[in-house]
């Protein structure tokens, strides 16, 4: 089948669908691809990279009239040239665009929304609204620094001592993330805030502090709930604080199928540092999270704020954005083309698919069924097992029964046993006790160290058993063949699991 990729019909859009790689791998997998011309000079990729790997240069009548057209958003005017029984992959909006479902269902299209992936992890691969999110999160922090009169990162210089700058981001979605990541590489003291307190862990292994807030949602989706009238005053009370003593404030907060929730007030900014910068990435005509922000406008405040209220980011950077726009869409056309004989088999049985398909040969297809996701379902299904516990809380003995019968063991041993080999016995039942508490204390961040260390135990493990292996008692010859075994099952365990987790970040050729 052939694949169109157009010049994007929005005025000021510097994205393509495709780069030329994406297009390179869209070949391998069995489609034509054809790219109008000019699509991709925006983005720093001429016709010429294009056709180098194996597509068409073409008109835009040719481009929409392909069996398969991907752009970044449907089209208003181009929708027309779309042909009955074609497929349209592209960011579609469908909670708010009752009518281009109905175009589409008219027009016999099977048309995929891109920016309703499920948000679960077998999908991030396609989910354009991640890598798009991401790349904003990056640039929110690039524009903040460019904006900012002094460096992030702090520094002793013959001339002075200088402090890093604090960087406050509130809403640890993809952006936040990204951006808590940036600006951390960056040698700013990062801190945020998110009403979900499950990302507590994930700004900490990113290097930021978390900002506890006096509201805390769980959430099964990834996504947070709007705030009550009262909820949303004590958040905004911790917000001004902060903000106050900022040099950097970036907000992503948002809560679907809702204008962005208001963060930053304008009390919050009159309290913040004449230089400080806001970036509001919600900032949109209905309101942003900052009252003040202008979409697409930068605003310097009396009290000398800048306020960046670009809503262009991904844009900002085009060949990135770009690439890894392709690249969701090459990864959506590899789940859907198994026989890499370039004939798409969209299966309304895979929930990826599913989610995201409006109409079907002109069927309508949405709202899709819900999909069940799993950003926290570990804590939700052990809150719903503890309700249903019938017994409220076990009684101390329940709990450590088990350690009494050990001690008491223990000490029985060691009392029966021979005065020669009570010392060892001591030292191994300490030895037992130490490692236990140790072992269950240690955070799971620290496992892999931990693993080299147990590696390097074992290894003397399998020494001493080795030099008594030979011995002409059975017993300690069969304890030390079993020392061997065991201490061995460690080492080269932990070698296999080493090795399976480097494979993880090998680059693959495809
Ligand atoms: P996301 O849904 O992954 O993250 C939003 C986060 O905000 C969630 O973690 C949520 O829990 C949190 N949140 C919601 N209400 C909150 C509140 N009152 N206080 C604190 N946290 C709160 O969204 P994502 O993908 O990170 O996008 C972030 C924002 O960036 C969106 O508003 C999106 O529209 C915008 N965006 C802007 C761009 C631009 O060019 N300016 C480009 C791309 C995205």
């Amino acid at each position: 089948m052939l694949i169109g990729i157009p010049k994007e019909p929005r005025v000021g859009q510097t994205l393509v669908a495709a780069s030329p790689d994406t297009v390179g791998k869209l070949v391998k997998l069995g489609y034509d691809v054809c790219v109008e011309s000019g699509a991709g000079d925006a983005a720093s990729y001429p016709d010429a990279q294009y056709a180098a790997v194996g597509a068409a240069i073409v008109g835009k009548e040719e481009v929409w009239g392909a069996d398969i057209v991907t752009c970044l958003d449907a089209p208003a005017d181009e929708l027309g040239l779309i042909k009955s029984g074609a497929t349209l992959i592209a960011r579609m909006n469908p909670h708010g665009n009752p009518e281009l479902i109905e175009k589409l269902s008219a027009m016999g299209v099977t048309a995929m929304a891109l920016d309703m992936v499920p948000r679960i992890s077998r999908a991030q691969a396609l989910d354009v609204r991640s890598s798009m999110m991401n790349v904003a999160g990056y640039r929110a922090v690039i524009e903040a620094a460019s904006a900012y009169g002094r460096t992030f990162a702090g520094q002793v210089t013959a001339a002075g001592k200088v402090k890093p700058a604090n960087v406050y981001i509130i809403g640890v979605g993809v952006a936040g993330l990204a951006a808590i990541g940036q600006a951390g590489s960056m040698g700013a003291q990062v801190f945020a805030t998110d009403v979900r307190a499950e990302v507590a862990d994930q700004v900490e292994s990113l290097g930021g502090t978390f900002v506890e807030i006096p509201v805390k949602q769980e959430s099964s989706d990834g996504y947070a709930r709007a705030l009550t009238e009262e909820e949303q005053a004590l958040v905004l009370e911790t917000y001004t604080k902060q903000a106050a003593v900022s040099d950097v404030v970036i907000t992503t907060a948002q809560v679907p199928g809702r204008p962005a929730p208001l963060l930053i007030t304008e009390e919050a900014v009159a309290g913040m540092k004449p230089g400080s910068v806001i970036v509001d990435m919600g900032a949109s005509p209905l309101g942003g999270n900052c009252p003040l922000s202008k979409p697409g406008e930068i605003v310097v405040t009396d009290n000398g704020v800048t306020i960046i209220g670009y809503d262009d980011l991904p844009s900002r950077l085009p060949g990135q954005s770009s690439q890894l726009f392709g690249q969701n869409i090459v990864n959506l056309m590899k789940l859907v083309t198994k026989a890499k004989d370039g004939i798409p088999v969209w299966d309304m049985d895979d929930e990826v698919v599913r989610g995201m398909t409006v109409t079907l040969e002109g069927q309508i297809m949405w709202p899709p069924p819900p999909v069940k996701v799993s950003a926290a379902p570990k804590q939700e299904a052990k809150a719903d097992a503890a309700a249903e516990e019938p017994v409220a809380e076990k009684s101390a003995f329940a709990k450590h029964w088990w350690k009494a019968l050990l001690g008491v063991l223990a000490v029985v041993l060691i009392v029966a046993a021979p005065p020669s080999m009570a010392s060892h016995f001591i030292v191994f039942m300490l030895a037992i006790v130490v490692g236990f508490y140790v072992i269950t204390g240690v955070s799971h961040s620290l496992h892999t160290p931990l693993m080299s260390v147990t590696n390097a135990i074992s290894g003397i493990i399998v020494v001493g058993a080795l030099l008594q292996i030979g011995s002409d008692n059975p017993v300690v010859m069969a304890l030390s063949f079993i020392a061997v075994a065991i201490a061995s099952i460690n080492v080269f365990g932990g070698f296999t699991v080493t090795r399976r987790m480097l494979k993880m970040f090998e680059r693959s050729n495809d």
